[in-house]
């Protein structure tokens, strides 16, 4: 039994018009439209749904909308599927509709499995030379004039009770603990083999449940960049981005979501195996980012926000005062 990866997630919120600008500036494809739901899709068909909060079928949230009320991870299979169904049964708010199956985690999320939707995409990523290995032969990098992200790639949430709840997603759905901050947080994948993290549960000081982030997996370093420019050029707001994660070796840009919490770009995040021994931090900002620019580059300047534009010279055509 493996968890592959998350399928669709859903939020909960008022204004669905700001949310569905907010999320086609993202890159997403609106592929469905109600009076209560819009229905966006990433690159591979993975699923982002941003239901009214007076929507009857969604479940609740663990805090006030707008937030994520459920979270869909896939199986590649339905003898998985099957599998799981015995090792959730007996499980807080459980539900099976056939085909989707589920329960409440300890911290309060709707949780959900079903086979796969997604579909394999083929796409071109930048190559990189570094001193050891020269693979971009007269070829130049790509630039990105926005970001197309390929799925959402991991979800992070405020937690009450980190051992519990990472203990469930450990036992009942096989997850394994990529790294610590003991007693603080705990990054998760979804089997041994795979990306750094598909979830991060984070318990605050003054314990709280709540959504922190959802991440978007893009191509690319230029993906990120180009992603992030072209946010900031359509008026929304960035939270902390362009940076690097030390922890998973990721590049970042995190924005303000009208559906709730943060959205992040992130790409070129380590990739690990059963062999992979897990760490021990102590929760820090240099920590969290290595480096970042908080508020983010200016689309229009393309200098940092605040920061004094260009005056159409070159830094060193300035005179020396
Ligand atoms: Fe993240």
């Amino acid at each position: 039994m493996s968890i592959q990866g998350i399928d669709e997630i859903t939020y909960g919120a008022q204004d669905l018009d700001t949310c569905s600008r907010f999320f086609a500036d993202w890159g997403l494809t609106l592929v469905d439209e109600a009076p209560q739901r819009r229905v966006f899709e990433c690159l591979n068909g993975c699923r982002v749904v941003v239901a009214h909060s007076d929507a009857a079928d969604v479940p609740p949230g663990v805090e006030p909308d707008p937030t994520l009320r459920e979270v869909v991870w896939s199986v590649g299979t339905t003898a998985e599927l099957d599998a799981l169904r015995t090792r959730l049964q007996d499980q807080p708010g459980y539900v099976d509709d056939g085909e989707r199956i589920g329960c409440t985690d300890p911290n309060g999320l709707a949780v959900r499995v079903q086979v796969t939707r997604k579909r394999p995409v083929v796409l071109t990523s930048a190559v990189t030379n570094t001193w050891s290995e020269r693979r971009r032969i007269n070829q130049r990098a790509p630039a990105y004039d926005r970001a197309t992200p390929v799925e959402v790639g991991h979800v992070v949430f405020f937690v009450t009770d980190l051992a519990a709840t990472a203990g469930f997603y450990e036992e009942r759905l096989g997850f394994v603990v990529s790294d610590r901050y003991p007693g603080r947080g705990a990054f998760m994948r979804c089997a041994p083999e795979g990306g750094h993290h598909d979830l991060f549960l984070l318990q605050p000081p003054e314990p709280r449940k709540g959504l922190n982030h959802v991440a978007f997996t893009v191509r690319d370093l230029h993906e990120v960049v180009g992603g992030g420019l072209h946010m900031s050029r359509q008026g929304w707001k960035t939270e902390l981005g362009p940076g690097r994660h030390p922890i998973s070796s990721a590049m970042f840009w995190y924005i303000e979501n009208p559906a709730g919490a943060l959205v992040e770009y992130y790409t070129d995040e380590d990739e690990l195996t059963a062999e992979w021994v897990p760490r021990e931090f102590t929760p820090g900002p240099t920590v969290f980012a290595e480096w970042a620019i908080k508020g983010g580059i200016d689309g229009h300047t393309r200098r940092q926000v605040n920061a004094e534009a260009p005056s159409g010279r070159f830094m060193t055509d300035k005179p020396k005062s």
